[in-house]
């Protein structure tokens, strides 16, 4: 089995990150760069996290019209980066050209393609924040649709909340990597995750990828916090 684990790595100093990446790279599946880590460090932090020999998830969420989208892979695909995010609301076109731009790139550069996952509803939003945007929905179909239509367009992956995992793994292919942030040991606080699962309980449910952040970098311990996740699941 793949190492499932992928450690968030949300501090903003490049020093903290490249520290924490050379401690837990051999006991983690992947490491997830977002917008604060991106912005501040630049696209320098991805190669350098790269050379500790993990994989990387960059999470930006691209958002925007299909051509100004592709472009925006074909950059991440050339990093080097073996996950990144897009918004599925931004039509099935735009997904469509997601992942021709990364298989496109990825051939051209002679490397395997990046998985491409489709984040649905933001895990912020509930039925209220849905209808002041113009959704009438609830959360749960609106998730099943840009799910549904995430397929449609090629996707091999989505992110999704560890309560959805069920529910989709029902309507999606089953080669579908299902990627899940809101794991909690138990052990720990529940910080502002309203909605947790241990990684075991979001494996057994059909999750691929469990991300992790705190319960890994705010540890005492980070490298044997990861272990004893690991062990839990092994
Ligand atoms: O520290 P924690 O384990 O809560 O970190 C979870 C990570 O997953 C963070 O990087 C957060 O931005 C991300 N995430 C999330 N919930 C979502 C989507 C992403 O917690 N619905």
């Amino acid at each position: 089995m793949q190492n499932p684990i992928i450690v968030a790595l949300d501090v903003p100093q490049v020093e903290t990150a490249l520290q924490l990446a050379a401690q837990l790279a051999p006991v983690v599946g992947a490491f997830k760069i977002g917008g604060e880590l991106f912005t501040s460090a630049g696209p320098d932090i991805v190669r350098r996290i790269r050379a500790t020999g993990a994989a990387v998830f960059l999470d930006l969420k691209f958002h925007d019209i299909p051509n100004t989208v592709a472009k925006s892979i074909a950059a991440a695909t050339r990093l080097d980066v073996q996950m990144l995010t897009i918004h599925t609301s931004g039509g099935l076109e735009m997904m469509q050209a997601a992942e021709q731009s990364a298989q496109q790139t990825a051939l051209q550069s002679g490397r395997n393609a990046p998985l491409v996952l489709g984040v649905t509803v933001l895990t912020s939003m509930d039925s209220n924040t849905l209808s002041e945007i113009g959704m009438s929905a609830n959360v749960g179909h609106q998730v099943e649709r840009l799910a549904t239509l995430a397929a449609k367009a090629g996707l091999r992956g989505l992110v999704c909340s560890p309560l959805e995992i069920t529910a989709l793994r029902q309507v999606l292919p089953p080669a579908m990597q299902l990627v899940t942030p809101g794991i909690r040991t138990g052990a720990e606080k529940a910080d502002d995750q309203k909605r947790t699962l241990t990684p075991k309980e979001a494996l057994d449910a059909g999750a691929n990828w469990l991300v992790i952040g705190r319960p890994i970098y705010a540890a005492e311990n980070p490298r044997a916090a990861a272990e004893k996740i690991l062990a839990s699941i092994s």
